[in-house]
């Protein structure tokens, strides 16, 4: 078929892959998707509910309710620099934010950098629309992933129009330091880089105890950039209250690029639904009530979980100062797929195989914390021991 190149190479999931593998089995402790198992909050689902009861089942405006603009703009400036709502666009999930931010940005050949490993949707996003990706690698530390400030910054050049950052990073947790931000943002000042900014699990910050305290946030490109600054930060509903199947997000831009924005949205999906947005309002009215409990729990998920794996014979682990993963490795386990694969048929533990994250995290392994039950890990943990005939 004449289909794009470009669109035919896509990659398939190799997390769906591992999951087909145990299809069927109602065994299998499942931590290989990027979602809690707790069910979004019932005051959000309740003002969803009564926005369907209004009959409020129409069209909305393309960057979303006003009154969800403001409470968004609010929201950001409670835990960031002032953020006025003009600078706020409202989309259909995080993945939809990061989308349109690269179709404002990004045209055949155009040359985006990013920091990897990485979730696999923000490389596919520009090489979708025809640009030249240049993958810049973490490096494999003492103390988990880390970067070579100056050696991304020697990749970042005039011709770089974007450079796209998730941080904390889905798979392995390393964050930016404030003065890596303060690095970058001076670097792609000079080069005329736009900085597009995944800060989706921005409020899964546990810190990073010695050098930064736990705060409400984890440090964000929002709290140093100027309104003008070259910068798109993406979000999402999705992680912080339990809104993964809602699709809901929103991107804060230049206020220049907003117009371009609404335009693309009304190509794209038209409008977030309105009933969603209620649900958006309901989850943002009490963000500081919910929030904190919530990181608490994903908390105790992490300390259930990190030590017990780090203690096994062979793992390699670092715990991770923000998001909801560990991104390990067993010494002799060079293939991910394959042994992600024997995980699930062997021993009924779901895990994402690193592979499907870049070949930079091959012979790795992502296990999702996040679990209403933090006991399902310890069960993981042991499923893990006994598969490796510890
Ligand atoms: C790094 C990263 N960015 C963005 C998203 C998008 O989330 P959503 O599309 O559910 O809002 C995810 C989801 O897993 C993610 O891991």
């Amino acid at each position: 078929m004449n289909m794009r190149a470009v669109i035919r190479q896509l990659p398939g999931s190799k997390i769906r892959e591992v999951a087909n593998a145990g299809l069927g089995r109602s065994d299998v402790l499942a931590f290989w998707f990027g979602e809690s198992d707790e069910v979004t909050p019932e005051f959000v689902r309740a003002a969803a509910a009564e926005s369907l009861a209004r009959g409020e089942t129409f069209y909305a405006h393309n960057l979303g309710l006003p009154e969800l603009r403001e409470a968004i703009a609010r929201y950001t400036s409670g835990l960031h620099r002032a953020v006025p709502a003009a600078r706020v666009a409202v989309t259909s999930s995080g993945v939809n934010a990061l989308m349109i931010a690269m179709q404002s940005l990004v045209g055949a050949e155009d040359e985006v950098v990013v920091v990897v490993p990485v979730w696999p949707n923000l490389p596919a996003q520009p090489a979708i629309l025809g640009a030249r990706v240049t993958r810049f690698s973490l490096e494999v530390r003492e103390g988990g992933w880390g970067l070579d400030l100056q050696a991304l910054l020697g990749t970042v050049t005039e011709r770089t129009r974007v450079l796209l950052v998730n941080s904390p990073n889905n798979p392995t947790g390393w964050t930016l330091t404030r003065e890596e931000q303060q690095a970058i943002l001076a670097h792609c000042r000079r080069t005329g880089t736009w900085i597009v900014a995944d800060e989706v699990y921005e409020r899964l910050w546990f810190g990073r105890g010695t050098d930064e305290a736990a705060g409400l946030a984890a440090p964000s490109f929002m709290d140093i950039a100027e309104p003008e600054d070259r910068l798109v930060v993406a979000h999402s509903f999705s992680k912080s209250f339990l809104m993964t199947g809602w699709r809901l997000g929103w991107l804060v831009a230049p206020a220049e690029l907003i117009d371009a924005v609404g335009k693309l949205i009304e190509f794209n999906t038209s409008c977030a639904p309105v009933f969603v947005q209620h649900g958006g309002l309901a989850a943002l009215a009490q963000a500081e009530s919910f929030v904190p409990g919530l990181v608490a729990r994903m908390r105790v998920c992490r300390d259930s979980l990190l030590p017990r794996l780090a203690a096994l014979p062979g793992v390699s682990v670092a715990t991770p100062p923000g998001g909801m993963y560990a991104f390990f490795r067993v010494a002799g386990q060079e293939d991910s797929l394959v042994f992600a694969k024997r995980l699930v048929v062997e021993a009924g533990l779901g895990l994402a195989p690193g592979a499907a994250f870049g070949d930079e995290s091959e012979g790795w392994l992502r296990w999702c914390f996040a679990s209403r039950d933090p006991s399902r890990l310890v069960l993981g943990v042991q499923r893990l021991a006994g598969a490796l005939r510890l």
